[in-house]
């Protein structure tokens, strides 16, 4: 994002702002809520977005150095990650070639080589088969043919990308789709991993992306909490491939607008949030503290139930004033978890419950939650379905 495309942001903020406007879809979309409950939907989607598409997992600080590993079971499937001793990134399914255990527990850490806990066959990190405990015992297998199975893997502006499944090789172009220069201008790699948590909630996955896809709601669902502290029903959205991005401003945009008049000179982290939606689960919002990012996924075997995985990556700017202030990462991430988690989950639940209650059978997307509309019918065209159609006056 360079300086040219943060002032047009900052300029159409303003025009919205002036002129008590937001962006505008052209019309409204009505989604079925059969997409919330279907099985054989659900079926499709673990299959099409969940195994053979690409996943945003972290940020580069997940793998600090050489010879570090992070296992995740988030996806549904097991998956260890490594950074190799050569500084290489790769992904490995986390399955034991001997029974199929799982052969690194979930967690983080130094390693360069991991030991089954079943039978203590032993691999590297480069996924060879090191050892067979007590080989002759256990039979003639030849190690060299029972290597870790590798998962198509990429690392990109500090990104950390990993298929499910194997695969084809991994496109830069197919999953950025053009957020090359805004993931530049973040300077992920720079920022540390704080901590993580993991929200299980009764509702649809897609309900949960759905809360943050628009700030229709702030000052009213969040009137108590973030919502004093954003504009709220004012944002604007642009599109990158299957990804886009929404920008909406805090309370101290007014305070810039008037003190300086020079929109080129304002400070654009300060005073805005930044949204990313990346295709196919993940929401990823910078603001001056830092960048959160949510990965979301269905229940494995009900289309009722989603899992959140919340990681906080601070800014290195930020990282020492805020130690300074004693201002724990559990303090500002406790915060946030509150928030999406008593109110925005909150009304996931209930449209989930009303859904599954049969009351209606759509909901309306607004005008005014383009990113809704683009979200939805993203998630459809994977799928080969048919696209919901704007409904112009
Ligand atoms: S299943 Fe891993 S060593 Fe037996
Ligand atoms: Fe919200």
């Amino acid at each position: 994002m360079d300086k040219s495309e943060r002032l047009r942001i900052l300029t159409a903020l303003t025009e919205h702002i002036e002129e008590g406007t937001t962006l505008d879809a052209g019309g409204i979309m009505r989604a079925p809520l059969s997409d919330f409950t279907c099985p054989q939907l659900l079926a499709q989607e673990q299959d099409v977005y969940f195994r053979k598409t690409p996943l945003l997992m972290g940020f580069s600080s997940e793998l600090p150095e050489p010879n570090t590993y992070w296992a995740d079971k988030a996806t549904g499937i097991p998956i260890l990650m490594v950074r190799d001793g050569e500084n290489q990134f790769r992904a490995y399914a986390n399955v034991c070639r001997h029974r199929g255990n799982i052969v690194v527990p979930e967690g983080r850490g130094s390693k360069d080589r991991f030991s089954c806990p079943f039978h203590a066959w032993t691999y590297g990190n480069d996924g060879t088969l090191l050892a067979i405990n007590q080989n002759r015992q256990f039979g003639n297998v030849s190690r060299l043919e029972l290597p870790l199975i590798e998962l198509p893997s990429a690392e990109m502006y500090g990104t950390l990308w990993v298929r499910p499944i194997p695969g084809d090789p991994i496109d830069e172009d197919e999953c950025l789709g053009g957020l090359q220069d805004d993931l530049a201008y973040w300077q992920i790699p720079t920022h540390p991993r704080t901590d993580s948590y993991t929200i299980d909630v009764r509702a649809n996955w897609k309900l949960a992306i759905d809360t943050y896809g628009e700030n229709y709601h702030l000052n009213i669902l969040h009137a108590q909490s973030v919502g004093k502290e954003v504009k709220a029903n004012l944002q604007i959205c642009d599109r990158f491939g299957k990804n886009l991005r929404l920008v909406y401003p805090n309370q101290k945009f007014d305070l810039m607008r008037f003190l300086v008049s020079d929109p080129g000179r304002w400070p654009y982290k300060q005073i805005t949030s930044t949204l990313y939606f990346i295709y196919p689960n993940v929401i990823m919002i910078v603001d001056a503290f830092g960048i959160d990012l949510l990965r979301i996924f269905p229940g494995q075997n009900s289309p009722s139930d989603s899992r959140t995985v919340h990681t906080w990556y601070i800014d290195p700017k930020v990282q020492p004033h805020i130690e300074k202030l004693g201002i724990s990462y559990e303090e500002r991430i406790t915060r946030f978890r509150d928030i999406v988690v008593n109110e925005d989950y909150g009304a996931a639940a209930d449209i989930q419950c009303n859904a599954e209650a049969g009351i209606q059978s759509e909901i309306l997307l607004g005008r005014n939650e383009e990113a809704l509309q683009y979200i939805h019918n993203t998630h459809r065209l994977a799928l080969g379905r048919d696209l919901l159609q704007i409904e112009t006056e």
